[in-house]
């Protein structure tokens, strides 16, 4: 009903679009096309009609964030100011909680089996399975969402103010961290103690987060010490989880999980990595420049996204929601394990109902600038990345690629030095907090 309503708007305002006389230049027009759902009947005020280009204020041009979604990194609380800094603003990124359910539920399903088909998982013969995790960075919702979706699968999360505690244990080989319980697992007749021996955010020393060398640097000194008491390793991405898979625990047999579903870690199920989650990066990289897209098209948002499109792209609401109260849109998770690795051995190929090219003369060639936080970063680097420049294509979006340091913000905010060049910015801050360093440079 409400679609059909948005739909009916959306037809009745490229009828008055056309009716004004706009053309080509209309198309340029982002600012205020009624585009954003729930004030679609905004008039076309942006459009100047007849002469000719028509200057959009960067303040008023589409943004939208994507993968570190605007929040205070220490409560998680969400800056609604940047979320909602103009009317074509969104957030694109994916379901942390349903994911990280999906993670622990996923490393706990693989302990199960493995003693319910007579495998040895408590390695040293303890009674206790061992872990160790990677944390990637603690003031990031992903990544706290993947702790407490581990601790609570296997047992071994408190709570403090009713919500589960995510901080870093350190080293905890004798149980005594007030961070994690002992859990107790029952399967076949016999208890485990389960134990969280080890985690630690893995930060360089110049301050990049989820950083996979760091990750390497960590089993290598964790397991120098208690190596024979790890018997399983956590990650909260595939980056890291695949650096401690090379550094130990592929020679070790020690079963790895990580995050992302990167090609490199789920080629590596085959050599014994023990799974992945998909956070549908393909819906995700269509999503962040689709809304652009449709924002700079002053069309309906929901176009080539909930609703089929003039070029038969549609997605369905098995691989994503959105959220109009926080203006965001979610990617729904998959687990990749042992049994259906073979279908996601290339992370780059966009998904199949939405990769039909978008008409060059309806959809006109648009400028957008976008940065990634890391150039190092895997999942963005290996996967977000090279997804992007697929649909860019697909969707006539001209897109300058700006590649950050994982660190310093100002190394990017200073390379948008000119917005009044581009037609549409995409963001994903180095930290979470930062979002005002580029709403400022796009408000002055
Ligand atoms: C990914 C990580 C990545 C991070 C960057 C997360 O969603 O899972 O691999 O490092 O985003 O912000
Ligand atoms: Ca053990």
């Amino acid at each position: 009903m409400k679609k059909a309503l948005a739909f009916l708007l959306a037809v009745v305002m490229m009828l008055a679009l056309v009716a004004c006389g706009g053309n080509g230049n209309n198309t340029g027009n982002t600012g205020n096309t009624g585009n954003t759902g729930n004030d679609a009947n905004t008039s076309d005020t942006g459009d100047t009609g007849d002469t000719g280009a028509t200057t959009v204020a960067n303040k008023d041009k589409p943004l939208v964030w994507f993968n570190r979604q605007p929040s205070n990194s220490s409560t998680g609380e969400l800056d609604m100011n940047a979320l909602t800094f103009n009317e074509n603003t969104y957030y694109v990124g994916f379901d942390a909680n349903q994911g990280a359910e999906l993670q622990g539920t996923m490393i706990l399903d693989y302990i199960t089996n493995a003693i319910e088909n007579g495998e040895e998982i408590d390695r040293n013969g303890d009674g206790i399975i061992g872990y160790v995790l990677a944390i990637g960075d603690i003031g990031h919702n992903d990544s706290i969402a993947r702790t407490r979706g581990v601790r609570s699968a296997l047992g071994t999360a408190v709570e403090k103010d009713g919500v589960i505690v995510s901080d870093p244990v350190g080293t905890n080989v004798d149980g005594s961290s007030a961070f994690v319980q002992d859990g107790t697992l029952e399967i076949g007749g016999k208890t485990y103690t389960v134990r969280e021996l080890a985690s630690q955010e893995m930060k360089n020393s110049a301050g990049a987060t989820w950083d996979a060398a760091t990750a390497g640097n960590a089993i290598n000194t964790w397991s120098a010490s208690f190596g024979d008491q790890i018997d399983i390793v956590a990650s909260n991405n595939d980056g890291m989880g695949m650096s401690m898979f090379n550094a130990w625990s592929q020679a070790e047999g020690v079963p790895t999980f990580g995050y992302d579903a990167n090609s490199d870690a789920v080629a590596a199920i085959a050599n014994g990595y023990g799974g992945t989650i998909s956070q549908h990066a393909d819906v995700q990289a269509y999503l962040t420049l689709r809304v652009l897209r449709n924002a700079l098209d002053g069309v309906d948002i929901d176009t080539g996204i909930g609703t089929e499109d003039d070029a038969g792209n549609v997605l369905s609401d098995e691989v994503f929601y959105y959220d109009e109260a926080t203006r965001s849109y979610y990617a729904l998770n998959v687990a990749v394990t042992a049994e259906n690795y073979e279908d996601f051995l290339d992370s780059t190929v966009t998904y199949a109902p939405v990769s039909n090219k978008l008409d060059a003369t309806a959809h006109p060639t648009k400028n957008v600038w976008l940065n990634i936080y890391n150039s190092a970063d895997n999942f963005l680097g290996s996967t977000y990345q090279p997804l992007l420049q697929n649909y860019d294509d697909l969707l006539n979006l001209n897109v300058e690629y700006i590649a950050g340091d994982g660190q310093t913000e100002s190394n990017i905010t200073n390379r948008l030095g000119n917005p009044s060049a581009y037609d549409a910015f995409a963001i994903n801050m180095v930290k979470t907090d930062n979002a005002a360093s580029y709403t400022g440079i796009l408000s002055q």
